[in-house]
């Protein structure tokens, strides 16, 4: 659902800025000095002193009598002076919109607040230093009192907090002060209530949308966390059901029960019971290696007719690569590797390629591997997020992933094979060559088990499986090795070819003749291009042959594909009796090969591949 995470992660911004917002305002609200928020400073608290001579005072039904419009009348002072207020318009509060008259209380005339009388006024409730710099006539909004609806006079004082102080012009009356301390708090009030259109009120629109958003973020998130449950995300193990299993061998001899949780796949939860089931694709479907027998009997999958006849199917046969613990009561494990579990501990990673990636790991606590060069290890890939681009892209590779669309996702464990490419003969360390797989539409998921480990931070762990050693050099043979691989096949045809020369190094004999045909896109997808060229030129046994299908103009070397190099020059190698082939590439450079290879009367003994489809 990658338009719900989207609302999701997008809601989750909005909610959690304001959150932030919220924290610091409340922040300050709790350190700031209130009388200096509420612009307070200079506030004088003298009263005025009144003095009526109340003979001289005319009547208010008399007043009310000239200005039959009015609702109310009530004494005010104002200067210490009294004056009758007549109300026409009220609103509920005094900064509402109010229409008033002010009229002397002696003469019964009407009275304005002029610039004179509201600097007088504004004086009176000030006892800072400074004169009066101006005093301009506003009608609303004001900047510092956007609740006032009536206009107002703003008398300003030249003094360190430029204060103003707010008069109305109908009633006199002091609307507020203000200076640079209240101006500063207004700002910590805006972003506490929102109030980020002035309206000096929390009841506004921006709460209001904010609180649909924050339920948007509530019902995303609840409806992604049910999404990914039933998609078996968590797994809490107290309350996970569980499958028990009776298990035999081959030969039907019971091996006891195990408990798979349920929905989870034979492959790889055998793994956790330390049984590690032979396989080459990783659980792909496609190296059919996997075998099981089943009952009672499961639904049979496309990958399972490719790879079993009716007969095998109706006994049960199955791949566990493609099934699920559910429904499971018995399993004949048909062949069993002896394979270990390991932790690795990544020591580097660095960019060989703009797609591929070399990594290199030890294992944790325990002494290094050994393995025949040409293994591989499966590695246990975690649930986790991911991302369709690799993180700490190396600025000059950056255009090469310019047309890759920024893609996170989720995904569920599982396993991944890849090959050494390096000898235990020359360092303990375990290095891989791996291609970060796109995706080809945004429909499928990028390679999950690559753009995990490509995104691992150096001292990070994984377990792995392993090693499995079903690609490898003929035992005590020295006839010339022939290697063609193309792209992140390298991996294998690299660990042959460095144990065959540190094999050599340690027996102090010269290296077997070893041809090594390589195909990338352009020059930058040339893994190793320097080392192995000058390999080629300080040792006469080994011959590199580059070639690229899409070169540069500048390119000087081979142009097309490894296997249509190879046919080029097979006549120029060696007596073909003599020589023995290993492949490891894409299907189809793999296929066309070994059926020229047949073709040319080539046993299928001295062919090798690694197929990593
Ligand atoms: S077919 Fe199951 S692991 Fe290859």
């Amino acid at each position: 659902m990658p338009w719900l995470r989207k609302i999701h992660k997008w809601a989750s911004v909005i909610v959690g800025v304001q959150f932030l917002l919220w924290l610091l305002s409340g922040i300050y609200f709790n350190i700031m000095d209130n009388t200096e928020a509420a612009g307070h400073t200079y506030l004088s608290h003298e009263h005025q002193e009144i003095n009526i001579d109340s003979k001289r005072l005319v009547e208010p039904r008399d007043v009310l009598n000239g200005f039959k419009a009015s609702i109310s009348i009530t004494p005010t002072y104002l200067l210490g002076e009294p004056y009758y207020l007549l109300t026409h318009k009220k609103g509920l509060y005094k900064n509402f919109e109010n229409r008033y008259t002010l009229v002397d209380a002696y003469t019964g005339a009407q009275v304005s607040i002029d610039k004179a009388f509201a600097g007088k006024l504004a004086k009176l409730s000030y006892s800072g230093p400074g004169e009066i710099s101006s005093i301009k006539f506003l009608q609303r909004p004001l900047d510092d009192f956007s609740k006032q609806k009536n206009s107002t006079w703003q008398v300003n004082f030249s003094n360190d907090i430029n204060t103003s102080i707010y008069i109305e012009s109908e009633s006199g009356r002091l609307v507020g002060h203000s200076d640079d301390h209240k101006r500063f708090a207004d700002i910590f009030f805006m972003l506490h209530f929102m109030d980020y259109g002035n309206e000096g009120s929390f009841n506004n629109i921006q709460i209001i949308l904010f609180a649909f958003v924050t339920l948007w973020l509530s019902l995303t998130g609840l409806i992604w966390t049910v999404d990914l449950g039933l998609r078996g995300q968590y797994k809490i193990k107290f309350f996970a059901k569980q499958q028990k299993i009776k298990l035999f061998d081959k030969h039907q001899k019971s091996m006891g029960y195990i408990k798979l949780s349920t929905h989870s796949n034979l492959l790889d939860s055998l793994i956790d019971h330390d049984i590690a089931l032979p396989s080459s694709c990783g659980g792909g479907g496609t190296c059919g290696r996997c075998k099981v027998m089943i009952s009672p009997h499961v639904k049979v999958t496309s990958a399972d007719y490719q790879h079993f006849d009716d007969k095998e199917l109706q006994q049960g046969y199955r791949l566990a690569c493609q099934h699920f613990s559910n429904d499971v009561e018995h399993m004949t494990l048909i062949d069993v590797t002896d394979a270990e579990k390991h932790t690795l501990e990544l020591t580097g990673s660095r960019f060989i390629s703009p797609m591929i990636k070399e990594l290199r790991f030890k294992v944790k606590n325990g002494p290094a591997l050994s393995y025949k060069a040409g293994a591989f290890l499966r590695f246990l890939i975690p649930a986790a997020k991911g991302c369709s681009i690799p993180l700490n892209i190396p600025e000059h590779l950056k255009p090469h992933w310019h047309h890759i669309e920024h893609l996170e996702y989720e995904h569920l464990a599982c396993t991944r094979n890849y090959s050494l490419a390096e000898s235990s003969l020359c360092t303990d360390e375990l290095v891989f060559t791996i291609k970060i797989q796109t995706a080809p539409d945004h429909k499928i998921l990028p390679g999950v088990g690559s753009s995990y480990l490509c995104n691992l931070n150096k001292g990070k762990c994984i377990d792995v499986i392993g090693p499995f050693e079903e690609f490898f050099a003929k035992p005590k043979s020295d006839k010339t090795m022939v290697l063609l691989g193309a792209g992140s096949g390298m991996a294998p045809l690299k660990s042959l070819l460095v144990d065959q020369l540190a094999q050599s190094r340690l027996k102090g004999a010269p290296t077997r003749n070893i041809h090594f045909f390589y195909g990338a896109r352009t020059e930058t997808d040339l893994l190793y291009a320097d080392e192995f060229y000058q390999l080629a030129k300080s040792n006469k046994y080994f011959n590199y042959y580059p070639t690229l299908s899409q070169p540069h103009e500048d390119w000087l070397g081979s142009t097309g594909y490894a296997q249509q190099i190879l046919k080029m020059n097979l006549n120029n190698i060696d007596n073909i009796d003599n020589l023995e082939f290993y492949l490891c590439g894409p299907n189809e450079m793999m296929s066309q090969t070994i059926e020229f290879l047949q073709a040319k009367g080539v046993k299928d003994s001295a062919i090798a591949f690694d197929d990593f489809s």
